[in-house]
Parts: structure tokens; C-alpha cells; sequence
């Protein structure tokens, strides 16, 4: 093996993202007087590897968007510990935040709820660029058409607003916008469920496509394991806040050990 071919497989193997055993607990009111706690995410560990996708799955309440939350850091856990980059991000100062929550980024479930429906696409996506770049105004004219043909829009719509474009459309301008900083990390939280049926191919391919152009590392949360098929490498399937069974997508689809994911699969 050449030194290339070396670095290259270190590369390949590199850990983006390590969760261990990450917890969420939320106390919530019970009765009149009452409180109590809410299990949400109750100890997850596992790695998320460059260019690779992690699906997760699970019922209902399961603890999927709780998890996304803490992986975006747009809510910090109530115990354990996550690192990205290999930085610990409950030791990291406010300007190291910064920086993390910009190579990781999110795309939710519904681009009518995500968008902010009074900017256009090229507010939209210029507004990261203006925040995190010195790129001129031109510069970013140039980048945001740049991106919005990578996902498949056309840059002479920039200054349409969201409710002008169809719902995978409207995913496209989110998913660019999620892109555009080019984060190590996309969190998706059924990204292609709120999605006609027919579109929903195109979207998953999209972010296939993305991922191979820019080796980007995705956490895939979705309840379909047709879609999980289509994209994982490797499959988490969650329990009532834990963690069922991990590993690539061929063992624990192929050869389900866990009696909740064979229940999970035969469901199906
Ligand atoms: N802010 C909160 N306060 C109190 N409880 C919460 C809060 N957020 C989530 N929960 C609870 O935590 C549990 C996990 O919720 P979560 O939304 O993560 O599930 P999920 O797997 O994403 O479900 P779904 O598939 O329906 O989206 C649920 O019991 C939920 O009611
Ligand atoms: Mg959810």
C-alpha cells in the first residue's frame, strides 16, 4: 500500500462524530402537582465514519429527533459525551460551538415549516454566506447559483420565494441551504417523508449524489426501511430511548438479532 492508498483508507476510516452514551432526560409536569421524567434519549453511543450514512430507525417516540437535536446541538444533553472532529463539545468554548454547528447541519422533514416563507432562495442561502464568509457580494450571487444547480434548481429562480416552488423543490432550496457551507455532517429527520411518493426517489438520490460529490456524512432518520435500503451503510435501530441493534445495513436488516427489529422489519 502506497502512502496515498494509506491515507486515503485513514480517511475512510475517520470517525466524524462519537456519541457516547448520550442521554436526554426532560421533566415534564404529571397531574396537577406533580413532575416527572421523560426517558428521551437514555444512553446512545455509536461513530459516524466520512462519507458515510447512518440510518436511524424506530417507532414513534422513540427518541430519534431528540437525538437529532443533540447531534446539531441545538439542545446539549443531560449526560454523556459527543464529539465532533474529534473536539468534546461540552469543553468546547462558545467560538468552537460556532464553528461545529456549521459543519453540522440539519434538514427537517417539512421545507413548508423550515423555510422562512417571506425570503427567497437567494436570501435564504445567501444569509449563511454573509455570516460565515468574507465572499464578496458577487462571490455569493456566484456560490448560491453554484449550488442551486448542484440540487437540481434552476439559479435564475433566486429570487422566488418558497410557496413558488413545488414540496421536493422546496426540499431542494433546504437541502442547498444545509449544503452550502459545506458541513462534514447532515442530520436529516425524515427528509423525504412529508414528500409525494413519486418525488421522493429524486430527493434521496439528491443527497446520494451530494454525499459522493462532497463526502459528506449523513445521520438518516427515517420510519421507512425502503428508504433506509436505499441509502444507509450502516443501520441503528432505537428502543424506547436506547439502542436495539447497530451495524451495517446487510446484518441487521439481513439477519435481525434483536427481537424489536425483527418485529420492526416483518412490520413491513
Ligand atoms: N421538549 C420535550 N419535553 C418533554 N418531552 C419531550 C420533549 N421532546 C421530546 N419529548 C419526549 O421524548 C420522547 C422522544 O421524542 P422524539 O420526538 O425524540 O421521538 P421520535 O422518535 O422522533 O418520534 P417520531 O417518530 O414520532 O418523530 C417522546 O416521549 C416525547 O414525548
Ligand atoms: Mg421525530
Amino acid at each position: 500500500m502506497n502512502a496515498v492508498q494509506q491515507s486515503a483508507t485513514q480517511q475512510d476510516d475517520e470517525k466524524v462524530l462519537v456519541a457516547h452514551d448520550l442521554k436526554k432526560h426532560y421533566s415534564v409536569k404529571r397531574g396537577m402537582f406533580g413532575t416527572g421524567t421523560v426517558k428521551a434519549l437514555n444512553g446512545v453511543s455509536f461513530s459516524l465514519q466520512r462519507g458515510r450514512t447512518l440510518a436511524v430507525v424506530g417507532e414513534s417516540g422513540c427518541g430519534k429527533s431528540t437525538l437529532a437535536r443533540q447531534l446539531t446541538m441545538i439542545e446539549p444533553p443531560t449526560s454523556g459525551t459527543l464529539t465532533i472532529d474529534g473536539e468534546d463539545v461540552a469543553n468546547a468554548s462558545g467560538a468552537q460551538i460556532a464553528a461545529l454547528r456549521r459543519r453540522v447541519q440539519m434538514v427537517f422533514q417539512n421545507p413548508f415549516a423550515s423555510l422562512n416563507p417571506r425570503k427567497t432562495v437567494e436570501q435564504t442561502l445567501g444569509e449563511p454566506l454573509a455570516i460565515n464568509t468574507r465572499l464578496t457580494a458577487s462571490e455569493r450571487a456566484d456560490r448560491i447559483a453554484h449550488m442551486m444547480r448542484i440540487v437540481g434548481l434552476r439559479p435564475e429562480h433566486a429570487k422566488r420565494y418558497p410557496h413558488m416552488f413545488s414540496g421536493g423543490q422546496r426540499q431542494r432550496v433546504a437541502i442547498a441551504r444545509a449544503m452550502i457551507l459545506d458541513p462534514q455532517i447532515v442530520v436529516a429527520d425524515e427528509p423525504v417523508s412529508a414528500l409525494d411518493v413519486s418525488i421522493q426517489a429524486q430527493i434521496l438520490n439528491l443527497f446520494m449524489d451530494l454525499q459522493e460529490q462532497f463526502r459528506t456524512s449523513y445521520v438518516f432518520i427515517s420510519h421507512n426501511l425502503a428508504v433506509v435500503e436505499h441509502v444507509a451503510d450502516d443501520v441503528m435501530v432505537m428502543y424506547l430511548g436506547g439502542v436495539a441493534e447497530l451495524g451495517d445495513k446487510a446484518t441487521v436488516i439481513g439477519r435481525p438479532r434483536h427481537p424489536y427489529t425483527r418485529s420492526l422489519l416483518s412490520a413491513t
